[in-house]
């Protein structure tokens, strides 16, 4: 490989929330570098070239207007994987490493089955030399495996492997690849593992200053992405911890993280309480931890770990047993409005959704369930539902009615319970929501996102997350 690479042509595996936004803006960006997108599902590569922008299979604000700049100009998806492979200089691998649900590190260790397959792809396919970029979340060392089977094949073929974990947030995913806080790129640390990395900071840095672009050794930078989701839950969970303190002892836990936020050593971010944290990182990327951590016998740190995705657990079951009891110790048969089932604002990804788990819980106690999510299709509830397996699907739908009206949702429910932060919950008229309602009314706000004093006048029984009005 020559000491100066210049990226012609990328390929990325995996048109996923993080392959398929990252890519639209790199391709944003980079107008004279061609960059494919591929994915072996057929209807999401269909969903991507939709002419119609709002079916893209990704919500994200901002998102469209990205992809209507670059697509068909240097930015297309594809599902000939192979072509893709065969064409780019430099591979992205982005698919899926969910949580084992078979084997050894069942329901810890993270599936790398799909990475191992597209390494052997690559390995198979290639003709000419490629920088081969760990974009999923992976486990430390697994740039290893990904060296040894592209070496495997023993083409001739100088391989590169890189990590470049990303940090965008959903929700935010545009704002912030557009603005990162910090761009990371893990190589080797010999003559062309450095020209490697030397060709992917060049691309970032036609957008990023270039102090905010780390380089590391491959082991530093794959840890560190673990790292950064394992502190950030942590956060969460701490403070929903001390939620559970405050509904006890008066305090507010919103006060609370105001005051300690102000402490510039612990700063104000990602200090909100809430029903639980969601999401397809952070309790993926933990469990990795822990197992990582238990294999090399270090019992005390995969515990420390663990009691984040213990206390997230607690919280999540400590709001639906909430519900039961404020609601005279049954709902069965009660119909109960679900406001919100992705797993954050702004977003369409439902995975590790709070509301799946408390849904499930209220089911089980018999519940009739309205729920009402903006961007939520009613295929993904039923799909999160069946997944469980706790029940029939024919019982789900049975259950669980989905609707696009979240006053139909309301009207002649016992309760309504607040599961995302979606900003139009804010702006409902709750007058009326309360006089369509059964009373008393109960209004449990996992996200203390309606707690007004306006509302509180208007009579509901409201629960929040921390603090105890009623
Ligand atoms: C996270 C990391 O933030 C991101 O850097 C990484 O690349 C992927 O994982 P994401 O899961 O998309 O991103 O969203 P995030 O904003 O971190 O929220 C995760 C969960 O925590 C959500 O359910 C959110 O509602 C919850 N949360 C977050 C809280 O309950 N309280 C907070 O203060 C912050
Ligand atoms: P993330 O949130 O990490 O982006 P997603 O599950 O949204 O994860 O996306 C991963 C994508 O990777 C899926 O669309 C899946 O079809 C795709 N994928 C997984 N394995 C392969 C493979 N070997 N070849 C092509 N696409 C793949």
């Amino acid at each position: 490989m020559s000491k100066e690479l210049k990226v012609k042509h990328i390929a990325c595996i995996g048109a996923g929330y993080v392959g398929g936004p990252t890519m639209a803006v790199i391709a944003q960006k980079c107008p004279d570098i061609k960059v494919t997108v591929v994915d072996m599902n057929e209807q999401r590569i269909a969903a991507w070239n939709d002419a119609n922008l709002d079916n893209l299979p990704i919500y994200e604000p901002g998102l469209a207007e990205v992809v209507a700049e670059a697509r068909n100009r240097n930015l297309f998806f594809s599902t000939d994987v192979d072509g893709a492979i065969a064409a780019a200089d430099m591979i992205f691998i982005s698919v899926n490493t969910p949580t084992k649900t078979y084997g050894i590190g069942k329901g810890m260790a993270a599936d790398l089955k799909y990475v191992e397959l597209c390494a052997r792809q690559i390995a198979r396919v290639a003709t000419s030399d490629k920088i081969v970029v760990e974009k999923s979340t992976l486990p430390v060392r697994t740039a290893q495996s990904i060296r040894t089977i592209l070496d495997a094949e023993n083409k001739g073929l100088q391989f590169q492997v890189l990590s470049n974990p990303e940090f965008l947030a959903e929700g935010t995913a545009v704002q912030d690849l557009h603005q990162p806080d910090r761009v990371l790129i893990g190589g080797g640390q010999d003559q062309a593992g450095q020209a490697a990395v030397q060709a992917l900071v060049d691309i970032y840095a036609r957008w990023v200053d270039r102090e905010r672009i780390i380089t590391t050794n491959v082991w530093s930078s794959e840890l560190s992405k673990l790292t950064a989701n394992a502190f950030l839950a942590q956060r969460v969970s701490s403070i929903n911890a001390i939620s559970a303190l405050c509904e006890k002892s008066g305090a507010d836990v919103d006060e609370i993280a105001r005051a300690i936020g102000k402490d510039s050593r612990i700063g104000p971010k990602f200090l909100k309480a809430s029903v639980g944290f969601g999401g397809s990182c952070f309790q993926k990327d933990i469990l990795n931890l822990v197992y990582i951590a238990r294999s090399y016998g270090l019992t005390e740190v995969a515990d420390y770990w663990e009691q984040v995705i213990k206390m997230n657990d607690y919280q999540k079951r400590r709001f639906a047993e909430n519900i039961v009891s404020k609601l005279f110790n049954t709902v069965s048969g009660k119909k109960i409005a679900i406001l919100g089932w992705a797993f954050k604002k702004d977003t369409n990804d439902t995975r590790e959704s709070a509301a799946i788990y408390v849904a499930d819980y209220l089911l089980n106690e018999q519940a009739e369930l309205w729920v009402y999510d903006p961007k939520v299709k009613a295929e993904q509830v039923y799909a999160d539902l069946d997944y469980l397996n706790t029940r029939s699907e024919a019982e789900n739908r049975r259950l669980v009615k989905v609707v696009n009206d979240p006053y139909q949702a309301m009207d002649d429910a016992h309760a309504v319970a607040i599961l995302t932060e979606w900003d139009e919950f804010k702006t409902y008229d709750w007058q009326k929501v309360y006089e369509g309602m059964k009373k008393p009314a109960f209004l449990f706000d996992g996200r203390n996102v309606v707690s007004s004093p306006a509302l509180l006048g208007l009579g509901f029984k409201y629960i929040g997350i921390g603090h105890c009005v009623s």
